[in-house]
């Protein structure tokens, strides 16, 4: 299996207007292959305009922030290229999309990167923040995945938000978790949290 890079992704609306959204980039070979779901405005747009731009970050609460629809994260320009990255980003790629496979459900863009910029250091890995995001692709799959299986791998990663969340993190985890129950209450699942 590639590794994926889980990162938030800028994409450009045929007006030039930037979404953002999360989206795990598959490295293979010397590409990077974005594969967003259809429907979703990250598909729309990157079939109009080839750029985008990954930011990378470690605040967990953008993550959770975007599955919650929390927009609003500020946004900077990068000279000399369209898409504007996460002003939180501690490093960033640009992208052009080179080639697209077509796919039912599923397309992928193969991408090149054509320049990587650091902007702030990075300290160290996290569990909580891992937690957060895994809870945060977990509520993108909620009618996916069985009342169980939800149940249990909440019941796990909350473990590592025990452990070792601070406080952005604890934040980010209520955020995805209130997207969780108010799901389970409108399916009428009984919630034992
Ligand atoms: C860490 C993370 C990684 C994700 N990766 C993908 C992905 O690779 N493909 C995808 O379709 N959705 C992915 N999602 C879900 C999308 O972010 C979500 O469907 C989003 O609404 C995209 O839709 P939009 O472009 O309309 O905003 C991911 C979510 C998270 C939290």
């Amino acid at each position: 299996m590639p590794l994926i890079h889980e990162c938030v992704v800028t994409t450009l609306s045929p007006e030039g207007r930037p979404h953002i959204a999360p989206l795990g980039l598959i490295e293979e070979d010397d590409y990077w292959i974005a594969a967003p779901f259809r429907p979703s405005s990250t598909l729309f747009n990157l079939a109009q305009h080839p750029k985008l731009t990954a930011s990378f970050t470690d605040d967990a609460r953008i993550f959770a922030g975007l599955v919650v629809g929390r927009r609003n994260w500020p946004l900077t320009d990068i000279e000399g290229w369209p898409a504007p990255r996460l002003s939180a980003a501690l490093a960033h790629a640009q992208l052009v999309v080179i080639r697209v496979e077509e796919h039912e459900s599923r397309p992928r863009f193969f991408c090149r990167v054509k320049r990587i910029e650091s902007h702030r250091p990075f300290l160290g890995m996290n569990r909580a923040r891992a937690a957060v995001l895994e809870a945060a692709i977990l509520a993108t799959r909620l009618d996916m995945l069985s009342p169980e299986k939800i149940e249990s791998e909440i019941a796990y990663l909350q473990i590592a938000i025990d452990k070792t969340a601070g406080e952005a993190e604890r934040e980010a985890w209520e955020m995805v978790i209130a997207k969780i129950e108010g799901y389970k209450d409108r399916a009428k699942i009984p919630v034992t949290r």
